[in-house]
């Protein structure tokens, strides 16, 4: 119970890791708002998370993050609605894996809007309310492609640099108001898209992955809910501007 309270936004609340993000929010005692698509499952995730019985219920707000004038005045009305944000986690993403002469400069623009615009927007309309209650977390979240592992992703790779760079450069600028910012860079984890993507060809993924970490183990999705949870809380109260890497050791920068 240590979020006891906290009211906490997540993105992309429906997905693999963004499910569980959720959850292990709300178990730890937050009013979470979970963001997602219409038509993503964001409603049946809530009621699944909501039939446990936690101290609060979750929330959705639906709505399509490559609106971005949109989401500023859905924001709005959250902030209006729900008070100030204490714990905000950018984690909703697409992730196109094409060579890059396939990308239109639509397609490249696309993905800047819903995996990196989005989030600065949501960033701009939770800091002054931080700053009002004298502290906050943001979480974004990264991802291990980052450091140049995986081709045949520049956009999602594009997006994945900006929101580094968003961590370090706000983290920089708000951390005299006691808010915090870091993200977590996830590794390969068994989610439905690695499912999806990999159909047919998952008994060789999962042999790649575990010969590139170091753990001989897949990851969760509840192992980057912790990590989340950990930068999320008071526990981590010393530390902004991170990048945590929760990928078994396969890259370790
Ligand atoms: N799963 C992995 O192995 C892995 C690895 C590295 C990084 N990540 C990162 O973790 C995060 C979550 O990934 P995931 O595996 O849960 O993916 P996912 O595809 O399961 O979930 C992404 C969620 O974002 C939502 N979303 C997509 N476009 C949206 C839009 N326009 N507006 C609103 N919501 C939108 C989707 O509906 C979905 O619920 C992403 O940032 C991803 O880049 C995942």
């Amino acid at each position: 119970m240590e979020l006891l309270g906290k009211r906490a936004l997540v993105t992309g609340g429906a997905g693999g890791l963004g499910e569980e993000i959720v959850q292990s929010l709300a178990e730890a005692g937050a009013r979470v708002i979970l963001h997602d698509l219409p038509g993503s499952g964001a409603e049946a995730v809530r009621d699944k998370i909501n039939a446990r019985g936690l101290r609060h219920e979750v929330e959705t707000v639906l709505g399509d993050l490559s609106d971005l004038a949109g989401l500023k005045q859905a924001a709005g009305a959250i902030l209006d609605s729900a008070g100030p944000i204490d714990i905000l986690v950018n984690n909703a993403a697409i992730n196109p894996r094409d060579p890059i002469e396939t990308y239109s400069l639509e397609d490249f623009t696309r993905v800047q809007t819903i995996n990196a615009h989005a989030a600065f927007v949501l960033c701009q309309a939770v800091v002054p309310g931080m700053k009002e209650i004298g502290g906050g977390s943001i979480v974004n979240i990264g991802s291990l492609t980052l450091a140049g592992l995986v081709a045949d992703m520049v956009p999602y790779v594009c997006a994945k640099g900006t929101l580094l760079g968003l961590t370090r450069s706000l983290a920089r600028e708000v951390g005299p108001a006691g808010i915090r910012v870091n993200l977590v860079a996830p590794g390969a984890i068994p989610t439905e898209l690695e499912r999806r993507v990999w159909a047919g060809r998952l008994d060789e993924v999962n042999a790649d992955v575990l010969a590139r970490q170091a753990l001989k183990y897949r990851g969760s999705a509840r192992d980057i809910a912790e990590a989340v949870l950990f930068l999320a809380s008071p526990r981590s109260r010393f530390i902004t501007g991170h990048e945590l890497n929760v990928n078994g050791g396969w890259y370790m920068g």
